[in-house]
């Protein structure tokens, strides 16, 4: 059993609302003593601490703001967007100034093995940086939010209006997993593991493998509603993907190229009992 008992959020957004709810769960269980959600404003205050979070305003430009944030807080679990990965670093000296034991930083995405480049090299740079500060850090391997993507129109999906446009060929095997259960995932293995477990780890999470074709051909077929599907070739891809701007063109290669991190024995080691939900399951329990 972790000995970690107090968790602080950064940000309650796209992943992080579903992180809050899950630790809020084993707040209930009694396997978790506090919660707090850091944000930059209390717009969602009132909804987070009827549930049971406390809510605290940071100034992520302030060090005495973000300490007095993290006073008695075991774990950080970061859930910034892409546009607010710097920020982790000056936050991780703050924690670590608060004795804050270990840092999640944002990441639950595709992350590979052997990329280095771009983005990629971005991320392993925050660990080294975290390594410096002597800030203990853990990130998770996810995969495309296997409950999320198919409502993504500027990805492509938009399955809400029974479309969907696949980048590639669509037979390349990818690893999806849903929101819930990698707040289920990060919440199980930060109260269950010991720190030693915890520490400058890789997680590798996997709620289904399967190709793109397969996921909308189990929708279609457990739905009984046909998809409107096309394809943008993959050298099309590859060309928008040159444009560092283009975000959607650069994910979308990922999941042709490089969709999964590991093997099928490698995922979710830590967890035996975890039992994820399938693709068409995530997908049919959408909520916007
Ligand atoms: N695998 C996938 O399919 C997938 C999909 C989406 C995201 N992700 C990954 O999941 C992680 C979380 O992404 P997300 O989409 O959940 O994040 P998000 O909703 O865009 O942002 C999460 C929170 O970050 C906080 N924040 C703090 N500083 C910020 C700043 N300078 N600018 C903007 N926001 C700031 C905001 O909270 P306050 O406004 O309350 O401060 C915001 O609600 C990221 O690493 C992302 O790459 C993966």
């Amino acid at each position: 059993m972790s000995s970690y008992k107090s968790f602080a959020v950064v940000g309650a957004g796209t992943l992080g609302s579903y992180i809050i709810d899950e630790l809020l769960k084993q707040k209930l269980a009694r396997r978790v003593d506090k919660i707090v959600v850091l944000t930059r404003s209390f717009e969602s205050k009132g909804a987070l601490e009827a549930k049971g979070a406390e809510t605290i305003a940071v100034n992520y430009e302030s060090p005495s703001s973000m300490e007095a944030a993290l006073q008695g807080i075991d774990v950080v679990i970061s859930t910034v967007g892409p546009q607010a990965l710097g920020m982790q670093v000056p936050l991780a000296a703050a924690a670590k100034v608060a004795g804050v034991k270990l840092f999640v930083l944002s990441e639950f995405g595709s992350g590979t093995v052997t990329r280095t480049d771009g983005l990629f090299g971005m991320k392993l740079a925050l660990r080294q940086q975290l390594e410096q500060i002597g800030m203990p850090w853990a990130v998770f391997y996810n995969g495309p939010f296997a409950d999320w993507l198919f409502y993504q129109p500027y990805l492509g999906f938009d399955l809400a209006n029974g479309k969907a446009n696949i980048g590639g060929r669509g037979d390349s095997v990818v690893s999806f997993t849903s929101r819930t259960d990698i707040a289920r995932y990060v919440a199980y293995v930060t109260t269950n593991l010991a720190p030693e477990k915890l520490h400058n780890r890789v997680f590798l999470i996997e709620g289904e493998r399967t190709t793109f074709n397969a996921a909308l051909a189990t929708y279609e077929k457990r739905t009984g509603r046909k998809l409107d599907i096309t394809h943008t070739s993959l050298e099309e891809v590859k060309e928008c993907a040159k444009n560092p701007a283009d975000f959607a063109a650069f994910l979308t290669l990922l999941f042709e190229t490089d969709g999964t991190y590991g093997t099928e024995e490698e995922m979710n080691v830590d967890w035996p009992d975890f039992k994820p939900e399938s693709v068409v399951d995530a997908i049919l329990s959408y909520k916007a």
